[in-house]
């Protein structure tokens, strides 16, 4: 298999390379070099690229919707990637050979017909992104941050952690043959996550702090050592996650869904989705802008506050703890551009506690479909938001899962086992425990295992265990 540029069938290689603008979200100033650390010379803000599209004579949407779905057939490397398929609007290597991929994106978007019979909303639609090659959405915009690093020269890349980046940017230095360095907060991050970087070949440090301890130290660093930052404040990051967002409107015929609803950690993704809605919405390719919403955990609820406290005109950091640990972030380095988004497309940011949570994964569960919990913030969210009224039942609402359930096996057995959120038998968790579905432990006898599929047969069936809660 090969990449070259030259059998692009779109024969835009050549006239394709374009620099990229960076434009500081803050003061707008444009710089044409990012810096270690991305952020704006003159005042320190974040940069987001502007005006990096690869130069291409599809420049009307339809054309380019019809390119998009033509490639999906082709077997060049930088097709079978769903995020590169999208080339169009991400910025453009200096050959293709360049690209570092796992075959990331081209996941899938389920229906949740439980869900939509609870909630009412005959339309609800769920988009894995925890289908990618890592276990998470971390992967789109890895492949496209991996490949500027190593095309920049760096031997080194390094992220801070709450377990999905560490894992996905091991993978993707071991596939460019780059070294990476992994921050993570010891005891607070999963240990599929953990391992998943062990043996992708990391230096993992497990520092005795949070995330926010761990990021604070990694910008440090890269003042101090050559070492490429890979966390999601690096805008080629941002680039590669809003093709998330271009492939769920495929998905949908590019029919517009009233609603994107996804989780808020350290904010980098809502900007990412939010920057795709607008800008394919300045490109035509959909006539209708969604609302972009968040939701984070009660917890970790930094953005809730400083849109509630100070309108987003100023962060509100919290002490983060959370059972979602993927989310447990107090200091979001990306709140602004996250306020940005989230105004521009007028959507809502909620919050939701460890109970609500637990019960969203469980039902999305129920449905053949497996998340991490800092995925099922979403679910919980929408129940809100939907009782709020600023969702209503005959809108097309569509949730961001953004990890697998494997990467958090321990969240799930303790809540079967009834030990999370509260005890099982607590008051408050009861309406939880239809939701459960703890192992039974038995002699191995043919009886044994008669009489317990006679009992489970006898109680009530899962089916009938839907909750409005
Ligand atoms: N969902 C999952 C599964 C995550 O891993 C993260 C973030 C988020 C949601 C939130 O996304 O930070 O862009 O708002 N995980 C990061 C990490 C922080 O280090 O893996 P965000």
């Amino acid at each position: 298999m090969s990449s070259s540029a030259t059998s692009e069938k779109d024969s835009t290689s050549g006239a394709r390379r374009v620099t990229c603008r960076f434009e500081c979200i803050g003061c707008g100033s444009i710089t044409p070099s990012p810096g270690n650390d991305f952020r704006c010379p003159k005042c320190s803000n974040l940069l987001e690229i502007t005006d990096a599209r690869w130069k291409t004579p599809h420049s009307n949407p339809e054309s380019l919707k019809s390119l998009w779905r033509e490639r999906r057939l082709l077997n060049q490397t930088v097709d079978l990637s769903g995020v590169w398929r999208f080339r169009e609007l991400l910025p453009a290597p200096a050959a293709d050979d360049q690209i570092v991929t796992l075959r990331e994106g081209n996941t899938p978007i389920y229906e949740l017909p439980r869900s939509s019979r609870s909630t009412g909303i005959a339309r609800l639609y769920a988009k894995h992104q925890g289908m990618n090659p890592t276990g998470s959405f971390k992967d789109t915009g890895m492949t496209v941050a991996a490949t500027f690093a190593r095309q920049a020269g760096f031997h080194w890349v390094a992220c801070a952690s709450t377990g999905n980046t560490s894992a996905s940017m091991a993978a993707y230095a071991a596939r460019a043959g780059m070294r990476s360095l992994v921050l993570v907060p010891e005891g607070k991050i999963s240990w599929s996550k953990l391992s998943q970087a062990l043996d992708y070949g990391a230096l993992t440090c497990q520092l005795r702090t949070d995330f926010d301890g761990c990021l604070r130290l990694l910008q440090e660093l890269v003042k101090r050592a050559p070492v490429y930052q890979l966390n999601s404040i690096n805008p080629f990051r941002i680039e590669g996650q809003k093709t998330a967002a271009i492939e769920l409107l495929e998905q949908l015929d590019w029919e517009s869904p009233d609603h994107v609803i996804v989780p808020g950690g350290n904010l980098g993704n809502s900007s990412a989705i939010g920057k795709a809605l607008l800008e394919m919405h300045s490109l035509g390719l959909i006539s209708r802008l969604p609302k972009l919403s968040v939701v984070q955990a009660e917890g970790a609820n930094a953005l809730v506050r400083t849109l509630r406290e100070t309108g987003g005109k100023r962060l509100v950091s919290v002490q983060a703890e959370t059972r979602a640990t993927a989310i447990r972030i107090g200091s979001p380095a990306s709140w602004q551009k996250a306020v940005k988004v989230l105004q521009a497309t007028g959507g809502a940011c909620e919050e939701v506690s460890e109970a609500e949570i637990a019960q969203a994964k469980a039902e999305i569960g129920q449905e053949g479909i497996g998340c991490e919990p800092a995925s099922a913030v979403t679910l919980a969210g929408l129940k809100k938001l939907l009782r709020q009224g600023f969702v209503k039942t005959n809108e097309i609402v569509v949730l961001l899962l953004t990890g697998n359930l494997l990467k958090d096996p321990d969240f799930t057995i303790e809540f079967h086992r009834g030990e999370i959120p509260g005890k099982a038998n607590e008051a408050g968790n009861r309406n939880l425990n239809s939701f459960r579905h703890p192992p039974v432990v038995l002699d191995a006898s043919l009886d044994a295992v008669m009489q317990t599929l006679e009992r489970a047969d006898k109680s009530t069936p899962v089916s009938n265990a839907i909750s409005n809660e």
